[in-house]
């Protein structure tokens, strides 16, 4: 099998310039197998060999890598960290410190589901508290496509069906089965390209100079390779102020977990502190 996957990963760079050389290889053979499926072709062997042939199946397959999967409140368990001890520390730390506004980077964004899941609870605290300290939010991703649904803040059923009754009547307008945050929500989220493997900075350009007390970057990791996840999460680490926080992955929570200078906050979530 890694003779094969080696030739394919070779075929997509040499023949197409796709470099996939990055993504883990459980990821790959778990997607080569998806694309066997769905094109009847019988083996990885037989699959190599189309790929070299066929550009359009090279294509289909490239695309097949990047995950695009999102919805709003995603990990109930992270959700409820969040909501019941990350942000109200976070808050109640900057109104002592009197420093501004709580800085949050949604790291591959997606389509800003978990920026405006956190837009939310941030706004909800602010409606309920005696004073409400400001927050801004910056939304990434590679995926102009999603971004550009990001902006517009329109989602489908599927994508809000985590969202509290509540939340949906005073956030959402609906039109059918399309939910359309309320611009006064938009307006919280910044959305921008950027491409967390990139090697000149630590920070998207977009917040000039990181210092996030949050940054969520989830299911994404375990796509890449172990020394790739580590390039990202190093880069991750560098753009976070003292004492802030990084939420992955529930799944990606034992790539984090014996990293130096991150604390697990709790024993289950995927939600850790810097020291
Ligand atoms: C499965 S989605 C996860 C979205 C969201 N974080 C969540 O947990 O629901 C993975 C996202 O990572 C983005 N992505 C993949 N590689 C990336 C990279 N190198 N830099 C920035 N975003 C990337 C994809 O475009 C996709 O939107």
């Amino acid at each position: 099998m890694t003779k094969e996957l080696d030739k394919i990963i070779r075929i997509m760079g040499q023949t197409h310039g796709r470099d996939i050389s990055l993504y883990d290889d459980s990821f790959l053979v778990k997607s080569i197998d998806r694309r066997l499926a769905d094109t009847g072709i019988r083996n990885i062997g037989n699959y190599s060999r189309a790929l070299s042939e066929n550009s359009t199946e090279a294509e289909l397959f490239f695309r097949s890598l990047n995950i695009r999967y999102s919805e709003f409140f995603r990990n109930p368990l992270t959700f409820a960290l969040l909501e019941q001890l990350i942000l109200p520390g976070l808050a109640a730390k900057k109104e002592k410190s009197g420093r501004q506004e709580i800085r949050i980077w949604s790291a591959a964004c997606a389509a800003g589901q978990e920026a405006y899941s956190i837009a939310i609870l941030l706004d909800e605290m602010a409606a309920a508290g005696p004073s409400s300290v400001p927050f801004r939010i910056f939304a990434t991703d590679i995926s102009e496509k999603d971004l550009l649904t990001g902006r517009t803040g329109a989602f489908d059923s599927a994508a809000v069906q985590n969202v509290r009754m509540k939340y949906l009547r005073h956030y959402f307008t609906k039109n059918g089965e399309t939910y359309t945050l309320v611009p006064a929500l938009r307006n919280r989220v910044d959305f921008s390209a950027y491409d967390l493997l990139e090697e000149t900075s630590s920070c998207p350009p977009i917040s000039i100079f990181g210092d996030f007390d949050l940054v969520i970057c989830s299911n994404l990791l375990f796509y890449y390779r172990p020394d790739v996840r580590h390039r990202i999460l190093d880069k991750v680490y560098n753009s976070m102020s003292p004492g802030g926080y990084l939420v992955t992955g529930e799944a990606e929570r034992d790539i984090v977990v014996r990293l130096e200078g991150l604390r697990a906050v709790a024993p289950f979530a995927a939600v850790f502190q810097k020291n």
